[in-house]
């Protein structure tokens, strides 16, 4: 019989892994301690934007396999399997995690469990989370096992990334542990899909070394275009260039703004505090640079709006391209575009914003900021344009119909994706990152 399944924490991850493995076929179960987010998951509403993810949830919602509460006893005696999913945000004041949420809903689950049950932990945690909760679990729980499962779904992907996983990963201690999630898994394994079974520290520490393997990748080619710019050479010829070498490959060698959201910069700060607790700090100096050239492209893309506006952001008016941290998602966390966008209003700038889907989670965060959530209009009257997210829809902009709208056309494209031409074409004056002369 298939195992019974719960998901603890109904965010970005937990959301798409209830409905995700309700799509395999399992009865799950999803609780949140949000009564407001379990009635909308419950109405078959996803509380944020994920393309494709509003069918599954409601498909499974209707016939029944999914469904939501916020009751920790009704989720532990609805399921043998639990995966915990919530959110390990940057520690106000600190560079670790904040890990209350972990330790808290295990702590609310433990004394419902049933004695075979298996915690499954899925969130992004300091090495050495996995084992802490084994042996406080051991003295409530005795015989419950823990195991570890860590996640690599991208936002804007997450469906697809879940049932389609380019592997698998297991941190485990016994192979009952292995077993059962092996079942969980079963159908995705059988699509020849890795599962490669570790302990419980090199399976957590897979998922935060991934993390920073992309970002160390996406601050190389950033450090790449902070040369360029220097040498009077071109980025992102330079990216495809060396992107042809197998061994380096042409993914996230897009340089512009850098990287935000909710993993990336969080994540490799956690993993240099940790290391730091364990005496190996001096292995992870250099994320410390790789976090300090991608705010740096933040800050240069501040400096050159402020020179192309003459020296001076006051009574200057700038349309600022999106506000999430990247397409097809309306997640704002640290987002780069976002920061731009507060800083140049900080410094005097008549600043408006505009982003197809993250415009109530940005003015949650920045009420003081002013949006638009229509692009035409957001582009009346500017004096400078700042595309700093390449949703679609700023790609297929047409720079003529733009021009007519803006009182100077000048635009940075913050992510090279724009057709330079194309737009010098239209009258404007086009300034990207990495590319001094594009
Ligand atoms: C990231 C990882 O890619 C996932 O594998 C992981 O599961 C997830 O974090 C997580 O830990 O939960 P995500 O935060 O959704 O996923 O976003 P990415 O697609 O990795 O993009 C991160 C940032 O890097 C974005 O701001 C994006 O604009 C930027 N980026 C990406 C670049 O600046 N250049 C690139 O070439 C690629």
């Amino acid at each position: 019989m298939n195992p019974r399944l719960s998901v603890i924490g109904t965010g970005y991850l937990g959301a798409t892994h209830a409905a995700c493995m309700a799509e395999l076929g399992f009865e799950v179960i999803g609780l949140d301690i949000s009564p407001a987010k379990v009635e909308l998951l419950t109405k078959g509403t996803v509380p944020f934007y994920e393309p494709g993810l509003d069918e599954v949830l409601a498909r499974n919602i209707a016939n029944g396999r999914l469904r939501f509460t916020t009751d920790f006893a009704e989720a532990a005696s609805h399921a043998d399997v639990h995966f915990i999913c919530v959110g390990t945000p940057q520690a106000a004041g600190a560079q670790k995690a904040d890990m209350s949420q972990v330790f808290g809903s295990v702590e609310q689950l433990a004394p419902h469990l049933s004695a075979d049950a298996l915690v499954v932990g899925k969130s992004t945690v300091p090495v050495g989370t996995a084992d802490e909760i084994a042996r406080r679990l051991a003295i409530t729980n005795p015989s419950v096992e823990v195991a570890w499962n860590p996640e690599f779904l991208r936002e804007g992907f997450a469906v697809n990334d879940t049932l389609h996983p380019d592997r698998l990963v297991v941190g485990v201690r016994s192979d009952r542990a292995e077993q059962r999630l092996r079942e969980v898994y079963a159908p995705i394994i059988n699509e020849g899909v890795p599962f490669l079974v570790m302990d419980f520290p090199t399976a957590e520490l897979v998922k935060v070394a991934a993390n920073s393997f992309l970002a160390t990748k996406i601050s190389f080619i950033n450090a790449m275009a902070e040369v360029c710019e220097a040498a009077g050479a071109d980025v992102t010829r330079l990216a495809e260039a060396i992107g042809y070498d197998p061994r380096i490959g042409n993914r996230f060698l897009a340089a512009g703004l850098g990287f935000g959201g909710g993993c990336l910069p969080k994540d490799i700060r956690a993993f240099m505090a940790r290391a730091g607790e364990l005496g190996a700090d001096e292995a992870l100096l250099f994320l410390r640079e790789v976090d300090q050239i991608n705010l740096r492209r933040r800050a240069h893309t501040v400096d050159l709006a402020r020179k192309m506006l003459d020296g001076s952001f006051i009574d200057k008016r700038i349309t600022v391209l999106g506000a999430s941290f990247k397409p097809d998602s309306d997640d704002v966390r640290d987002s780069p575009s976002l920061d731009v966008a507060v800083a140049m209003s900080n410094a005097g700038a008549d600043v408006v914003v505009h982003d197809p889907k993250g415009l109530e989670n940005a003015a949650r965060v920045y009420p003081h900021m002013v949006y638009n959530q229509d692009v035409m209009s957001a582009l009346q009257d500017a004096d400078l344009v700042v595309l700093g997210t390449e949703w679609r829809e700023y790609r297929e902009l047409d720079p003529v119909a733009a021009a007519a709208q803006v009182r100077v056309a000048r635009i940075i494209d913050g992510r090279n994706t724009l057709d330079p031409q194309m737009w010098r074409a239209a009258g404007w004056t086009y300034r990207a990152l990495g590319r001094p002369h594009a």
